[in-house]
């Protein structure tokens, strides 16, 4: 999912003559591949991840032109107006201040450079991942209605006033969808039994976790009757420095 997303933000970066770029929440370094290769051949990539596993996988990549650091997308360590395009894709909905990380990204990105958040989009439209926060209320109920879901910064109109909000000008956005193909019932319910989420959700309860699967199986069955295929949507907000 994460991958055709990144090939959607190719044209809106104009990469072709980028020379820094900035990708934050960069996990396992999926993106990289594929901006190297819109890239200028001088051009380099300063990718970072809150997680140390993240960036060990994606040091094991030895990935040309590419320098990696464990931080947080609202800590970065870089010099203010450092880069000339700022990449975060899937990453703004998970930190604890969305504004924080938008302010870090003004700061680090040059003037007139070019950054891009993109996060999760219209539940309705992913159906990949609304099913699964589906089974978790359904099965969890409160507790997980409580939690905030990753679906909060759809609003793709509220999403560009914040960005605005830390001094960011020029918002536009999209929505990208990408289907997962007709991978067949097993697969789609493996498709959530690798996610970290639900391993999350094993490690508190098993009952939870085996209840929460059960779900997952019947809605994924009752999808492929409607000849359905999983999809995913992200809404991608663009904008200037
Ligand atoms: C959905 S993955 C997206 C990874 C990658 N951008 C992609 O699209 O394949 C989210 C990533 O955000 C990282 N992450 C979560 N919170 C973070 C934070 N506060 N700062 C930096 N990275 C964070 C996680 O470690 C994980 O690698």
């Amino acid at each position: 999912m994460s991958t055709s997303l990144y090939q959607c933000l190719i044209p809106a970066l104009n990469l072709s003559n980028a020379h820094k770029v900035c990708e934050v929440a960069c996990g396992t370094g999926n993106g990289v591949p594929i901006l190297l290769n819109h890239l200028p051949s001088d051009a380099e990539i300063w990718a970072s991840d809150i997680s140390d596993e993240m960036i060990a996988k994606v040091n094991q990549r030895q990935l040309p032109r590419t320098h990696t650091a464990q931080a947080s997308n609202d800590a970065l360590p870089y010099e203010d107006n450092f880069f000339d395009r700022y990449v975060a894709n899937l990453s703004l909905m998970l930190v604890p201040d969305a504004s924080a990380m938008l302010r870090e990204a003004y700061r680090v990105l040059a003037p007139g450079g070019t950054a891009i958040f993109s996060v999760w989009g219209r539940e309705e439209n992913s159906t990949a991942l609304g099913y699964f926060e589906q089974a978790c209320r359904e099965v969890i109920g409160e507790n997980f209605a409580k939690k905030r879901s990753n679906f909060y910064l759809n609003n793709a109109h509220e999403t560009m006033r914040m960005a605005t909000e830390v001094g960011f000008q020029n918002p536009h956005y999209f929505y990208a969808a990408s289907p997962m193909g007709p991978i067949g019932i097993e697969e789609s319910v493996q498709c959530y039994l690798d996610t970290p989420h639900l391993a999350g959700i094993k490690k508190q309860s098993e009952e939870n976790y085996n209840r929460i699967v059960e779900r997952l199986r019947e809605i994924v069955t009752e999808m492929d009757r409607r000849n359905e295929i999983l999809m995913f949507e992200g809404v991608v907000i663009v904008v200037n420095k």
